[in-house]
């Protein structure tokens, strides 16, 4: 798994790799209305706290200010996607941003008052703990390996320990990236190489629907809504499949989590 953590803090390395990353990006999520549904999935979002796990250069995040949140912390793994996300938000002051590898993040660092692209020192760990109303994952879950996964969101579980506290993630849909090996196979679980806009053959980790469940109930929490969006042919992100042409799949599983109290 150390490849595979090596491979996100570097995938998108440099401040140029970043910038082709956020156009096909942002094609891609256009055309699904990622944002609209997202945000629909989250609401009410006026006044909410957000934590973004794996936020990037901080696609999300325009959206979510719009609709009126109180405060948005992002926690990625990747220097330059960070950077990024400060350079367009640095100057908001309801947006703070981290690097840190998810995996490794305790329950009271999240709240940590200043940006910077550092890991947290030692001396800065103590900060005040910060409870959220809303937690996103947008494609970051496909980094991580299942205990990692289970770990993580067993602390996101305190971390969320709201009323009516959400946690929605979104994930490459299964039954489209079945057919990254060959032939596709639908049942094993682990690394796989993924194509997608100009990077060639970097590695996800697969994991099957029943994954995506189980694990968080695992953790304690509950199902709440389950959209499974159709696959666009003109989806920069969809150039692996292999699916005859004119053939309906789904592309993106995004999943709305509540507390099981
Ligand atoms: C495909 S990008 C998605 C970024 C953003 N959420 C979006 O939708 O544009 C996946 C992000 O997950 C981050 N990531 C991968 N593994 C991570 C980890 N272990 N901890 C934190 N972030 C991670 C990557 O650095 C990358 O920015």
């Amino acid at each position: 798994m150390e490849a595979l953590k090596k491979l996100a803090a570097g995938v998108y390395g440099d401040s140029r790799e970043v910038a082709v990353y956020d156009t096909v990006n942002e094609k891609s999520n256009s055309l699904y209305d990622h944002y609209k549904i997202l945000t629909e999935m989250h609401a009410p979002l006026q006044g909410r706290l957000v934590l973004d796990i794996g936020g990037g250069s901080g696609a999300e995040v325009q959206s979510f200010l719009d609709a009126g949140v109180r405060r948005y912390v992002c926690v990625d793994i990747n220097k330059a996607m960070v950077a990024r996300l400060l350079e367009r938000f640095g100057t908001e002051r309801r947006v703070k941003a981290y690097c840190k590898d998810m995996a490794e993040i305790k329950i009271t660092e999240v709240g940590r008052p200043n940006n910077s692209l550092d890991e947290i020192s030692p001396e800065e760990s103590d900060f005040y703990p910060c409870m959220y109303d809303r937690i996103n994952l947008s494609w970051s879950l496909a980094y991580i390996d299942d205990a990692e996964f289970l770990d993580v969101f067993r602390k996101l579980k305190f971390l969320m320990h709201r009323p009516d506290g959400s946690l929605v993630f979104t994930v490459p849909h299964p039954i489209h990236d079945m057919g990254l090996a060959d032939p596709p196979d639908y049942h094993s679980r682990g690394l796989r190489l993924y194509a997608a806009g100009d990077k060639e053959g970097f590695p996800i980790f697969y994991r099957t629907i029943a994954d995506y469940v189980n694990i968080p109930i695992k953790a304690g929490f509950k199902l709440e809504q389950m959209v499974e969006l159709e696959a666009h042919a003109d989806d920069p992100f969809a150039d692996s499949v292999r699916f005859p042409d004119g053939s309906r799949y789904p592309s993106r599983l995004m999943m709305k989590w509540v507390h099981d109290w």
